[in-house]
């Protein structure tokens, strides 16, 4: 197929994980929201065989066939731009094309604290290439986008791809069917980033070693957390955000036990706790990263204003019901 035009633009939103993390890999449920916090991205036809990525993260990679030329870079380019390279060149070789792309990247949030800024990027790029040849529908984009975040980390679950597409509150298991959830009640929710950066693929694979050293107690978590995972689908459904916040609790400990918590995520989790908020906890991959916070609405601002006293910066969220945006 031939391209109809010659750019595109997409964005696509950055997510929180409410519950189940990890264990979503071992096909357990997790409950995730996409929120107002976006990846734009820009695509542009050039009239060279390259393929240049440039992003507001001072990197900027040139490729040509599979030879990475690095043009500016401060940090990994293999791990953040390699796997966008190989989505376009798939996008692309299942089109017959062979064209040089630029790519510019804006990010809202940092990459590497836990709010799925990879799956995002894969998602946007997925949808603003696809776009250059035909409309495309948001399967198909969710599709690419996933087998590009699996040569990021190989056991994905795909929540997080499917998060950023579809946007939303919903209840996840992996390779199978999904709800929307509909929540009665405005959830407070604040960010708070750790500043420790982490590896979601190094994570999950410390994870599985735990998981095949202990077999019998994973399996005992497991059930924790899926019973965790249907109260928590519940006290959503019914607005019980006291109830809500007393799981993520629970839950957090849970990721304690699996040992992809950290002291700094732990000791911002109890701040906020004992600052008033209904409950806190890791969100994504953990070891760093970001912590997220349900808090009373009549009080957030006071309880913001005491994390910030203590040196933790606090984003306030929405969730984002528009998933990918193409323009
Ligand atoms: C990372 O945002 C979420 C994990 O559960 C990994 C995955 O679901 O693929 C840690």
């Amino acid at each position: 197929m031939s391209v109809t035009k010659t750019s595109a633009k997409a964005s696509a939103p950055a997510k929180i994980i409410l519950f189940g993390e990890h264990f979503v890999v071992y096909d357990n449920p997790a409950i995730l929201a996409s929120i107002d916090r976006r990846i734009h991205v820009s695509v542009y036809l050039n009239k060279t065989k390259n393929i240049n990525i440039r992003s507001d993260l001072e990197i900027t990679d040139s490729y040509k066939s599979s030879k990475l030329k690095l043009i500016n870079c401060k940090k990994n380019r293999e791990l953040i731009f390699y796997p966008l390279y190989k989505l376009i060149k798939s996008i692309l070789s299942k089109n017959n094309e062979n064209m040089g792309i630029d790519v510019d990247i804006r990010s809202e949030i940092p990459f590497g604290i836990g709010l799925g800024s990879s799956a995002a990027c894969c998602v946007a790029i997925s949808g603003a290439v696809k776009s250059l040849f035909h409309e495309p529908d948001r399967q198909q984009i969710y599709s690419i986008a996933v087998e590009s975040e699996r040569v990021i980390h190989q056991n994905s679950s795909g929540a997080d791809c499917y998060i950023s597409t579809f946007g939303g509150l919903i209840y996840y298991i992996k390779n199978k069917a999904l709800n929307k959830i509909k929540s009665p009640k405005k959830l407070s929710l604040i960010i708070v980033n750790t500043r420790i950066k982490h590896s979601t693929g190094s994570l999950v694979s410390s994870v599985k070693k735990y998981q095949s050293k202990n077999r019998i107690l994973f399996k005992d978590l497991s059930h924790s957390a899926y019973d965790i995972c249907q109260s928590a689908l519940y006290a959503i459904k019914t607005g019980n955000e006291k109830r809500l916040g007393n799981l993520m609790n629970e839950n957090h400990k849970l990721l304690q036990d699996i040992g992809v918590s950290h002291k700094k995520i732990d000791e911002i989790v109890d701040l906020c706790i004992k600052n008033g908020a209904f409950g806190a906890k890791l969100t994504g991959a953990g070891g760093g990263g970001s912590i997220i916070a349900l808090l009373p609405k009549r009080d957030t601002n006071d309880i913001i204003l005491e994390i910030e006293k203590n040196g933790w910066e606090c984003m306030p969220v929405k969730i984002d019901y528009g998933g990918i945006r193409i323009y």
